[in-house]
């Protein structure tokens, strides 16, 4: 079942076009729903990470760290070197998550991302990368 995670940005048909991109989707679920997923490309020796998300009622209760962790290690396995992903400079529950993982800034690009409800302002992306070798 599609929770509320899914009802506003991210919609069953943006999660088949992802997979139909060979995007890779990784989904936290209970018995009952999906409750997060992830969405990442593996190419070449780098793990680009497009998303990670996890349904409100279900947040900050360790869910995106260990789908991170799962993403990241699966990565490695793969021969992966490195992963890397953009976030919205205002997302700090996301920065937070990636700085606890390991990642670390190593870019910014100013008005990359269109502008949130309630602002006429472009978004900055920071560029995050994080390595996988050892
Ligand atoms: C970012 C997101 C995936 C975090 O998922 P989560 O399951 O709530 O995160 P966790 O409970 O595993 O928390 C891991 C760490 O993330 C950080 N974090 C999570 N939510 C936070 C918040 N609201 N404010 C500040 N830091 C936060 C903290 O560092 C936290 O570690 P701590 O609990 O030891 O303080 C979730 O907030 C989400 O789905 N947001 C909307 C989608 C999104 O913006 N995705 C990122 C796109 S790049």
């Amino acid at each position: 079942m599609l929770p509320a995670l899914l009802s506003g940005t991210w919609t069953l048909q943006s999660l088949q076009e992802m997979q139909q991109a060979n995007h890779q989707l990784r989904v936290m679920e209970t018995a009952q729903q999906v409750i997060g997923f992830a969405e990442f490309l593996l190419v070449a020796d780098e793990c680009q990470i497009f998303n990670i998300a996890i349904s409100a009622a279900s947040q900050r209760q360790g869910c995106g760290k260990q789908l991170l962790r799962a993403v990241l290690s699966e990565a490695a396995h793969k021969g992966m070197k490195e992963a890397v992903l953009e976030v919205r400079e205002s997302n700090l529950a996301a920065r937070s998550l990636y700085e606890q993982a390991g990642f670390v800034r190593t870019g910014r690009r100013p008005r990359y991302y269109t502008p949130l409800p309630g602002s006429t302002d472009m978004e900055a992306a920071l560029l995050y990368s994080c390595s996988l070798s050892g």
